[in-house]
Protein backbone atom coordinates (compact mmCIF):
# COMPACT_ATOMS: atom_id res chain seq x y z
CA UNK A 1 0.00 0.00 0.00
CA UNK A 2 1.00 3.61 -0.76
CA UNK A 3 1.95 6.10 2.06
CA UNK A 4 -1.41 6.82 2.69
CA UNK A 5 -3.65 9.04 5.42
CA UNK A 6 -5.94 7.36 7.71
CA UNK A 7 -9.44 8.45 8.70
CA UNK A 8 -9.62 8.75 12.19
CA UNK A 9 -13.15 7.81 11.98
CA UNK A 10 -14.61 5.72 9.29
CA UNK A 11 -17.76 4.56 8.74
CA UNK A 12 -19.04 1.99 6.54
CA UNK A 13 -23.23 1.64 4.59
CA UNK A 14 -22.63 -2.50 4.16
CA UNK A 15 -25.00 -2.45 1.06
CA UNK A 16 -25.38 -5.21 -1.37
CA UNK A 17 -25.32 -8.89 0.79
CA UNK A 18 -28.73 -9.57 -1.13
CA UNK A 19 -27.81 -8.87 -4.41
CA UNK A 20 -24.54 -10.80 -3.74
CA UNK A 21 -26.29 -13.59 -2.69
CA UNK A 22 -28.95 -13.71 -5.39
CA UNK A 23 -26.70 -13.68 -8.51
CA UNK A 24 -24.92 -16.85 -6.81
CA UNK A 25 -28.72 -18.12 -7.15
CA UNK A 26 -28.58 -18.60 -3.15
CA UNK A 27 -31.21 -16.64 -0.87
CA UNK A 28 -31.02 -13.44 0.50
CA UNK A 29 -29.97 -14.82 4.03
CA UNK A 30 -26.57 -16.39 2.57
CA UNK A 31 -25.82 -12.62 1.56
CA UNK A 32 -26.16 -11.98 4.98
CA UNK A 33 -24.19 -14.43 6.56
CA UNK A 34 -21.32 -13.60 4.52
CA UNK A 35 -21.94 -9.75 4.65
CA UNK A 36 -21.15 -10.87 8.69
CA UNK A 37 -18.27 -12.55 8.09
CA UNK A 38 -16.57 -9.43 5.98
CA UNK A 39 -17.42 -7.31 8.57
CA UNK A 40 -14.92 -9.21 10.92
CA UNK A 41 -12.44 -9.36 7.88
CA UNK A 42 -12.33 -5.59 6.58
CA UNK A 43 -12.77 -3.80 10.08
CA UNK A 44 -10.16 -5.93 11.63
CA UNK A 45 -8.13 -5.15 8.98
CA UNK A 46 -9.06 -1.15 9.18
CA UNK A 47 -8.20 -1.47 12.73
CA UNK A 48 -4.83 -2.89 12.29
CA UNK A 49 -3.89 -0.53 9.97
CA UNK A 50 -4.39 2.08 12.58
CA UNK A 51 -7.74 3.65 12.31
CA UNK A 52 -9.33 4.06 16.04
CA UNK A 53 -13.44 4.48 15.36
CA UNK A 54 -15.06 2.15 12.93
CA UNK A 55 -18.81 2.86 12.40
CA UNK A 56 -20.48 0.33 10.60
CA UNK A 57 -24.70 0.93 8.90
CA UNK A 58 -25.95 -3.29 10.18
CA UNK A 59 -29.62 -2.24 9.97
CA UNK A 60 -31.54 0.75 9.26
CA UNK A 61 -35.30 1.27 11.02
CA UNK A 62 -36.71 1.05 8.02
CA UNK A 63 -34.90 -2.75 7.22
CA UNK A 64 -37.19 -3.88 9.64
CA UNK A 65 -40.07 -3.74 7.27
CA UNK A 66 -38.41 -6.55 5.01
CA UNK A 67 -40.13 -9.34 4.98
CA UNK A 68 -40.52 -11.40 8.29
CA UNK A 69 -38.11 -14.24 6.85
CA UNK A 70 -35.14 -11.71 6.15
CA UNK A 71 -35.51 -10.07 9.40
CA UNK A 72 -35.39 -13.32 11.72
CA UNK A 73 -32.58 -14.07 9.69
CA UNK A 74 -30.55 -11.06 10.38
CA UNK A 75 -31.91 -11.69 14.32
CA UNK A 76 -30.58 -14.99 13.89
CA UNK A 77 -27.28 -13.35 13.05
CA UNK A 78 -27.28 -11.13 15.94
CA UNK A 79 -27.72 -13.73 18.39
CA UNK A 80 -25.28 -15.73 17.01
CA UNK A 81 -22.08 -13.24 17.42
CA UNK A 82 -23.68 -11.30 20.21
CA UNK A 83 -24.20 -14.66 22.15
CA UNK A 84 -23.19 -18.36 21.20
CA UNK A 85 -20.32 -17.09 18.89
CA UNK A 86 -19.35 -13.89 20.80
CA UNK A 87 -15.87 -14.68 20.91
CA UNK A 88 -15.94 -13.58 17.43
CA UNK A 89 -16.98 -10.44 18.41
CA UNK A 90 -14.95 -10.03 21.58
CA UNK A 91 -11.12 -11.23 20.29
CA UNK A 92 -11.18 -7.62 17.89
CA UNK A 93 -9.69 -6.23 20.75
CA UNK A 94 -11.90 -3.15 20.72
CA UNK A 95 -15.07 -1.33 22.52
CA UNK A 96 -17.76 -2.30 21.17
CA UNK A 97 -20.58 0.31 21.28
CA UNK A 98 -24.11 -0.43 19.75
CA UNK A 99 -25.96 2.65 18.42
CA UNK A 100 -29.88 2.57 17.57
CA UNK A 101 -32.98 1.85 19.12
CA UNK A 102 -32.54 -1.65 20.58
CA UNK A 103 -35.59 -2.01 22.59
CA UNK A 104 -37.67 -3.43 19.51
CA UNK A 105 -35.24 -6.56 19.75
CA UNK A 106 -35.98 -9.93 20.87
CA UNK A 107 -35.07 -9.59 24.72
CA UNK A 108 -32.47 -12.18 24.79
CA UNK A 109 -30.85 -10.38 22.10
CA UNK A 110 -30.65 -6.79 23.95
CA UNK A 111 -29.60 -8.33 26.99
CA UNK A 112 -26.56 -10.11 25.01
CA UNK A 113 -25.97 -6.53 23.79
CA UNK A 114 -25.65 -4.98 26.86
CA UNK A 115 -23.39 -7.25 28.16
CA UNK A 116 -20.63 -7.20 24.79
CA UNK A 117 -21.04 -3.29 25.22
CA UNK A 118 -20.12 -3.52 29.51
CA UNK A 119 -18.00 -6.63 28.89
CA UNK A 120 -15.66 -4.30 26.12
CA UNK A 121 -16.41 -1.25 28.01
CA UNK A 122 -12.79 -0.70 29.31
CA UNK A 123 -10.98 -1.10 26.20
CA UNK A 124 -9.01 1.70 24.71
CA UNK A 125 -7.35 0.34 21.47
CA UNK A 126 -10.39 1.24 19.21
CA UNK A 127 -13.91 1.93 19.24
CA UNK A 128 -16.30 -0.03 17.26
CA UNK A 129 -19.87 1.14 16.61
CA UNK A 130 -22.59 -1.43 15.39
CA UNK A 131 -25.57 0.72 14.06
CA UNK A 132 -28.59 -1.36 14.67
CA UNK A 133 -32.06 -0.24 14.33
CA UNK A 134 -30.63 3.18 13.46
CA UNK A 135 -32.24 5.98 11.35
CA UNK A 136 -30.55 9.38 11.62
CA UNK A 137 -33.59 11.24 11.22
CA UNK A 138 -35.41 9.66 13.66
CA UNK A 139 -31.66 10.24 15.90
CA UNK A 140 -32.63 13.86 15.15
CA UNK A 141 -35.87 14.41 16.18
CA UNK A 142 -35.10 12.39 19.31
CA UNK A 143 -32.50 14.75 20.27
CA UNK A 144 -34.62 17.54 19.58
CA UNK A 145 -37.42 16.32 22.08
CA UNK A 146 -34.43 16.14 24.45
CA UNK A 147 -33.61 19.37 24.83
CA UNK A 148 -37.42 20.37 24.26
CA UNK A 149 -38.05 18.27 27.67
CA UNK A 150 -35.35 20.29 29.17
CA UNK A 151 -36.35 23.23 28.43
CA UNK A 152 -32.63 24.74 26.59
CA UNK A 153 -31.52 26.02 23.40
CA UNK A 154 -28.99 24.36 22.17
CA UNK A 155 -26.24 25.23 20.01
CA UNK A 156 -23.88 22.85 17.43
CA UNK A 157 -21.95 21.77 20.30
CA UNK A 158 -24.11 20.34 22.89
CA UNK A 159 -26.78 19.06 20.21
CA UNK A 160 -24.01 16.83 19.06
CA UNK A 161 -23.94 15.58 22.66
CA UNK A 162 -27.88 14.83 22.35
CA UNK A 163 -27.32 12.38 19.04
CA UNK A 164 -26.45 8.59 20.09
CA UNK A 165 -23.24 9.14 18.79
CA UNK A 166 -22.84 11.58 21.40
CA UNK A 167 -18.89 12.07 22.19
CA UNK A 168 -17.40 10.34 19.40
CA UNK A 169 -15.98 12.44 16.97
CA UNK A 170 -17.72 12.99 13.64
CA UNK A 171 -16.92 10.47 10.64
CA UNK A 172 -13.98 11.43 8.49
CA UNK A 173 -14.77 9.13 5.55
CA UNK A 174 -17.98 7.51 4.90
CA UNK A 175 -17.62 4.32 2.58
CA UNK A 176 -20.59 3.13 0.73
CA UNK A 177 -20.48 -0.29 -1.28
CA UNK A 178 -23.02 -1.84 -3.59
CA UNK A 179 -23.13 0.75 -6.20
CA UNK A 180 -25.93 3.52 -4.33
CA UNK A 181 -24.90 7.03 -4.24
CA UNK A 182 -27.13 7.84 -1.29
CA UNK A 183 -26.73 7.98 2.50
CA UNK A 184 -29.79 6.15 3.30
CA UNK A 185 -30.71 8.03 6.54
CA UNK A 186 -27.34 7.33 7.74
CA UNK A 187 -25.63 9.82 9.96
CA UNK A 188 -27.05 12.67 8.34
CA UNK A 189 -25.84 15.28 11.26
CA UNK A 190 -22.31 13.72 11.21
CA UNK A 191 -21.59 13.51 7.61
CA UNK A 192 -21.53 17.57 7.05
CA UNK A 193 -17.84 17.45 6.24
CA UNK A 194 -17.54 13.82 5.72
CA UNK A 195 -15.51 12.45 2.63
CA UNK A 196 -17.63 10.12 0.81
CA UNK A 197 -16.13 7.26 -0.98
CA UNK A 198 -18.92 4.64 -3.42
CA UNK A 199 -17.88 1.09 -4.81
CA UNK A 200 -19.61 -0.49 -7.10
CA UNK A 201 -18.28 -4.18 -4.98
CA UNK A 202 -21.64 -5.77 -3.19
CA UNK A 203 -20.58 -5.85 0.89
CA UNK A 204 -19.73 -9.59 0.79
CA UNK A 205 -17.50 -9.01 -2.10
CA UNK A 206 -15.27 -5.86 -0.26
CA UNK A 207 -11.74 -6.71 -0.06
CA UNK A 208 -8.97 -5.12 2.73
CA UNK A 209 -7.35 -4.15 -0.69
CA UNK A 210 -10.37 -2.47 -1.55
CA UNK A 211 -10.27 -0.70 1.95
CA UNK A 212 -7.17 0.26 1.44
CA UNK A 213 -7.94 1.87 -1.73
CA UNK A 214 -10.11 4.01 -0.68
CA UNK A 215 -7.74 5.32 1.81
CA UNK A 216 -5.31 5.84 -0.92
CA UNK A 217 -8.54 7.74 -2.54
CA UNK A 218 -9.09 9.38 0.95
CA UNK A 219 -5.40 10.65 1.34
CA UNK A 220 -5.83 12.72 -1.60
CA UNK A 221 -8.87 15.02 -1.02
CA UNK A 222 -8.81 18.37 -0.22
CA UNK A 223 -10.39 18.63 3.13
CA UNK A 224 -11.27 22.52 3.04
CA UNK A 225 -14.03 22.78 5.98
CA UNK A 226 -15.35 25.77 3.86
CA UNK A 227 -12.17 27.97 4.18
CA UNK A 228 -9.27 28.83 1.68
CA UNK A 229 -6.11 27.27 1.76
CA UNK A 230 -3.14 29.90 2.07
CA UNK A 231 -0.46 30.26 -1.43
C1 LIG B 1 -27.23 -4.61 3.30
O1 LIG B 1 -27.50 -5.43 2.22
C2 LIG B 1 -27.54 -5.27 4.62
C3 LIG B 1 -28.81 -4.81 5.24
C4 LIG B 1 -29.50 -3.80 4.82
C5 LIG B 1 -29.29 -5.55 6.40
P1 LIG B 1 -28.93 -5.48 1.55
O2 LIG B 1 -29.75 -6.50 2.25
O3 LIG B 1 -29.54 -4.14 1.45
O4 LIG B 1 -28.56 -6.01 0.10
P2 LIG B 1 -29.11 -5.48 -1.28
O5 LIG B 1 -28.88 -4.00 -1.31
O6 LIG B 1 -30.57 -5.82 -1.33
O7 LIG B 1 -28.30 -6.19 -2.30
C1 LIG C 1 -28.70 0.89 3.88
O1 LIG C 1 -28.96 -0.03 2.86
C2 LIG C 1 -28.78 0.20 5.22
C3 LIG C 1 -27.70 -0.73 5.52
C4 LIG C 1 -26.68 -1.03 4.76
C5 LIG C 1 -27.79 -1.35 6.81
P1 LIG C 1 -30.43 -0.24 2.26
O2 LIG C 1 -30.30 -1.35 1.28
O3 LIG C 1 -31.42 -0.40 3.34
O4 LIG C 1 -30.70 1.14 1.53
P2 LIG C 1 -31.60 1.50 0.27
O5 LIG C 1 -32.93 0.84 0.48
O6 LIG C 1 -30.91 0.97 -0.95
O7 LIG C 1 -31.64 3.00 0.24
MG1 LIG D 1 -29.47 -2.62 0.09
Amino acid sequence: MKRIKLPAHLAIIMDGNGRWARRRFRPRAYGHKMGVQNMFKVCTHAFRLGVRIVTVFALSTENLYRPKAEVEELFRLFRLYFSERKERMLEMNVKINVIGDITVFPEDIRAAILQMMEETKDRTEGLFNICLNYGARQEIVRAVNLAVSQGRYVDDASFSQLLQTGGIPDPDLIIRTGGELRLSNFLLYQSAYAELYFSYKMWPAFSKRDLEKAFENYSLRDRRFGKVREG
